[in-house]
């Protein structure tokens, strides 16, 4: 059976989280059958075929996951713009459709979904049951997830529910010097590089440095700049 992926990524604002979804995005568009963009904003939308705008006043709307599936198989890829407030019953609906979707042992990627400011739909506390099913049992049908976000955790709930990660099989991490947010994600995934260690981009000069790390391998890279901006990949076994 194929190796599902399921990554997150994490780094503060500016630290050049979505810049790294642009080509990433492209290249799945290839290999994935369904692409469906969760995010705040209309970034990353002309990379899909269809956008559908969500308000904060469509949030409290029952959405029906057929008429979702439908609408993602006649696109081929969606982009959701979905406003601040309680996402729950729009990401589980569009969680059931995406399940509806996949196919028993896919030995190819049928649907990726991807989450931009993830925490805004895979709330701490509020992780949507459908989204948790994706995370427990979308590798088995062909389901790749990818979810960005400033924050992996914090003592309050405006960060991404532990279910969002835990079976995460691939982690990058971006730069950042904030302490409690390295500690978080080193205690989180053993054996990751410090954050600290990685350069941040200089906005319209140079692209940020960020490190991969693959847990079921143990394998990282740290992907690193020069002094002319361009990048070399440096794989630590
Ligand atoms: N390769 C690059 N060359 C030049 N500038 C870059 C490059 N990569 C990123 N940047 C710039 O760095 C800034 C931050 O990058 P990006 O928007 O990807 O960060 P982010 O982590 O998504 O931030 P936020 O959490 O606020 O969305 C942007 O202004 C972007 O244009
Ligand atoms: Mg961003």
């Amino acid at each position: 059976m194929r190796q599902a992926l399921n990554l997150v990524g994490v780094g503060p604002s500016g630290s050049g989280k979505s810049s790294f979804l642009v080509p990433l995005l492209q290249a799945k568009k290839e290999r994935t059958r369904y692409l469906v963009v969760f995010n705040t904003s209309d970034q990353l939308s002309e990379f899909c075929n269809h956008r559908e705008y969500v308000s904060f006043e469509a949030l409290s709307k029952d959405y029906d996951p057929e008429a979702i599936a439908a609408l993602i198989q006649s696109h081929g890829s969606v982009h959701f713009e979905v406003a601040r407030g309680n996402t729950e019953s729009f990401v589980n609906a569009v969680c059931a459709a995406v399940m509806s979707l996949g196919e028993k042992d896919a030995d190819k990627c049928i649907v990726t979904v991807i989450f931009e400011e993830a925490r805004n739909f895979l709330k701490k506390y509020k992780m949507p049951e459908r989204a948790s099913q994706l995370e427990a049992e979308g590798r088995k049908y062909g389901i790749d997830l990818i979810k960005v976000d400033q924050r992996l955790q914090s003592q309050g709930d405006d960060c991404l529910d532990s279910a969002a990660y835990v079976n995460a099989t691939v982690v990058v991490v971006f730069p950042t010097s904030d302490f409690n947010q390295r500690q978080r994600i080193m205690q989180a995934f053993p054996g990751i590089p410090d954050p600290l260690e990685l350069r941040p981009p200089v906005p319209g000069k140079m692209p940020g440095e960020y490190a991969v790390f693959d847990r079921e391998t143990g394998q990282k890279a740290l992907i690193k700049r020069d002094e002319s901006g361009a990048r070399r990949c440096e794989v630590i076994l």
